[in-house]
């Protein structure tokens, strides 16, 4: 699983994972996720904060696939029970995919300690805490994959969401590390940055159509790079040259743009 498999223009895929932990069951991104992995064979692992919808979507899948569906009580702000948490993961599933996040308001006012505490730990901190004690078994192990799911908004803070824009941020330099790290254990990291994608999240923002995915496109694109050993993806594919070009707008500009 480490390594990109290209092979005349093709890419080779490996075989789909046995088993698979998704942290953020519950978003509408990882039950697309959940789904897609059921279907080309693996079984699940579904963590998250709400039990209820949790059961709901392991149904869904035995029901839909004929795959195990297990489900784990996950908090990313409880940080103290992450050791334990991935501790008692038996057996270790083949790799992990995190879609914990959360937005928050728009800021009408510069925001209070509370509200950038909760925003930096659930994007960032609660994540570093859970992946690295998965990190370490995998490294033990000397096989594995972690898939986080950043966004392209840790490339370049905006006015309108810098607190979770610095914690995306946090998140992709933390997997570009961590991805080096992990190499000679033969680890692999995926790091996917989505521009706009139609879910909970983004419900009531006005989005152009374009640049904006489905939570299936999205899944379906994750499993296919986790499978074919890809480093780093944007999605939709566009984000990528569109990034780049506003992380080479000077300073003097950017700042003077209130998006
Ligand atoms: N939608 C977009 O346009 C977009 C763009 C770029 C990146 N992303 C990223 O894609 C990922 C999935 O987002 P989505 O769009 O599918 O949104 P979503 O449906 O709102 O999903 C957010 C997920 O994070 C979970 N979560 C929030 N706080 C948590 C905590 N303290 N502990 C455990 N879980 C927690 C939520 O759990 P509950 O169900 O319990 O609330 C939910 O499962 C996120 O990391 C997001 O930042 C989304």
């Amino acid at each position: 699983m480490t390594g990109r498999h290209a092979t005349g223009g093709h890419e080779r895929r490996a075989p789909a994972p046995e088993r698979v932990l998704i942290l953020g069951a519950t978003s509408d991104i990882g039950r697309a996720v959940a789904l897609e992995y059921a279907r080309a064979g693996s079984d699940l692992e579904l963590a998250g904060r709400r039990p209820e919808a949790l059961e709901e979507l392991a149904a869904r899948i035995r029901a839909e696939t004929g795959r195990e569906a297990r489900t784990l009580y996950f908090d990313a702000r409880e940080m103290e029970g992450h050791d334990a948490f991935v501790a008692v993961l038996d057996p270790l599933p083949d790799g992990v995919v995190c879609l914990v996040g959360e937005l928050g308001q728009p800021p009408h006012e510069v925001a209070d300690a509370a509200t950038v505490r909760n925003l930096l730990d659930t994007n960032f901190v609660g994540l570093a805490t859970v992946l690295n004690a998965l990190a370490r078994r995998f490294e033990r192990r000397g096989s594995g994959f972690i898939v986080g799911v950043s966004s392209v908004a840790g490339d370049r803070g905006r006015a309108s969401n810098y607190i979770y824009g610095s914690a995306k941020a946090g998140l992709t330099a933390y997997l570009s590390g961590l991805r080096a790290r992990l190499h000679p254990a033969g680890v692999h990291v995926l790091t996917v940055k989505p521009g706009f994608v139609r879910t909970r999240m983004t419900a009531g923002l006005r989005l152009p159509p374009l640049l904006t995915a489905t939570p299936e496109e999205v899944a379906r694109r994750i499993v296919r790079a986790q499978r074919a050993g890809r480093e780093v993806i944007y999605h939709r594919r566009a984000w990528r040259p569109i990034m780049a070009c506003i992380r080479a707008l000077p300073e003097a500009l950017f700042k003077r743009l209130r998006w």
